[in-house]
């Protein structure tokens, strides 16, 4: 396939640019894509236990016939390990295995693996290099551009954490051929989000797909990277546009922490854009034959309707939303559509709208409605 490269610009830097390349099989040859790193001291591939059998071994043999020293380092899978207790861990054992100020990180997995491994080398040494090589297709579109990194707290998710933007970003859609279907889901719902948050064509494209195709073509998955990345490089640090990325989230957040982080984050999400799409059609922002469009495309995807529907509690849900960090004192913001593929903002050219109590609640009413009769 071809090599797609996307500048990730940003302007609080030049030296904190980077570049994702997009490369089906870019993962045996990260020899010819990383020879910079033949001086660093040392590289470690911090990966888990799952991927590192997958691919973890396979990939440091590889490295270990072209560079100095290479250690692999495999932590438990899933998001129960993405805590202090788990960096520190890894902090410890990076400095047992000698890793120094010129070594670097290759965060190889899925998004927990990502964003902690990219936090201890925030932190190591008061910060080394690291790449990230994202294995799930929500890491691919997602998580790894934009430098956020971080672990949870009892207290909630992404809760401790650093901005610290990745020196590369090498992505291989072959390792998607292993991953489980509902994983896949999860990346579906950031690239549906994408579509209606900057790109009315890739909408149409995903419209098309759902349904048909079970595999993601390349195609759509560098379409959401340029979209991310573009965001990332005009708004580092999140002070209002990179805030679109937020969109269902809100929802999505509120539904998948009500459930005890039982729901999968993807189906959380795609709930999240069917009620935050009503709220935009509810508040005069988003046209009515978008939001139908929307919704058609969204409920396509839902995978357990009534289930879903007989789980959603309104008042749960508002308190959830209101403890969201992504929230700020009584007030619920979100970001919202105003037509697909353009974002509402408002006068003063905020992106993040006041939405009351009221009817974030009839949101809620609205989505149950829904998915009952879906
Ligand atoms: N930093 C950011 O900007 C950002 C953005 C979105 C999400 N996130 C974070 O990402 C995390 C979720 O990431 P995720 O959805 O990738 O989940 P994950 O990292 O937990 O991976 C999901 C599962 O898939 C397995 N896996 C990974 N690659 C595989 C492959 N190719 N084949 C088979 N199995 C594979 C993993 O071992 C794991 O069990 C959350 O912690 C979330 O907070 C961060």
């Amino acid at each position: 396939m071809r090599t797609a490269r996307i500048e990730v610009s940003l302007t609080s830097g030049d030296d904190k640019s980077y570049e994702i390349v997009v490369r089906d099989g870019i993962l045996g040859e990260l020899v010819e894509r990383l020879p910079r790193l033949a001086d660093a001291s040392s590289l470690f591939v911090v990966t888990d236990t799952t991927v590192s059998r997958l691919y973890g071994r396979k990939l440091k043999a590889e490295l270990a016939e072209a560079f100095r020293s290479v250690e692999l380092v495999s932590l438990p899978p899933g998001e129960a390990n993405k805590n202090i207790e788990a960096a520190w861990a890894l902090a410890a054992k990076l400095n047992r295995l000698g890793a120094d100020r010129e070594s670097s990180v290759l965060a190889l997995g899925g998004g927990v693996v990502g964003d902690l491994a990219g936090f201890v080398a925030s932190i190591y040494k008061r910060g080394i290099d690291h790449y990230q090589l994202p294995t799930t297709l929500l890491s691919q579109v997602d998580s790894s551009i934009g430098g956020k990194t971080g672990v949870d707290a009892p207290w909630g998710k992404n809760q401790i954490g650093t901005f610290h933007q990745p020196k590369g970003v090498l992505t291989d859609p072959l390792v998607l051929r292993t991953l489980p279907r509902e994983e896949i889901m999860n990346g579906v719902a950031e690239i549906v989000k994408c579509a209606v948050v900057a790109d009315k064509r890739m909408f149409d494209k995903l419209s098309k797909l759902v349904g048909t195709e079970t595999r993601i073509p390349n195609e759509i998955i560098v379409d959401a990277c340029r979209i991310k990345a573009a965001l990332v490089s005009k708004d580092e640090r999140e002070a209002d546009l990179r805030s679109v990325l937020n969109y269902g989230h809100t929802v999505g957040h509120a539904i998948e922490g009500a459930s005890d982080y039982k729901m999968g984050h993807g189906a959380c999400v795609i709930l999240g854009m069917i009620a935050e799409g009503w709220i935009a059609l509810r508040l005069g922002i988003l046209r009515r034959d978008d939001f139908e469009r929307q919704s058609q495309l969204l409920l396509r995807l839902s995978m357990r309707p009534e289930t879903e529907a007989a789980n959603l509690n309104k008042d749960a849900l508002l308190r959830f939303a209101l403890a969201d960090k992504k929230s700020s004192s009584s007030t619920i913001r979100m970001s919202l559509p105003a037509e697909l593929g353009r974002m509402h903002t408002t006068k003063d050219g905020s992106h993040r709208i006041p939405v009351s109590s009221e009817i974030f609640k009839q949101s809620i009413d609205h989505l149950i409605g829904v998915l009952s009769s879906n």
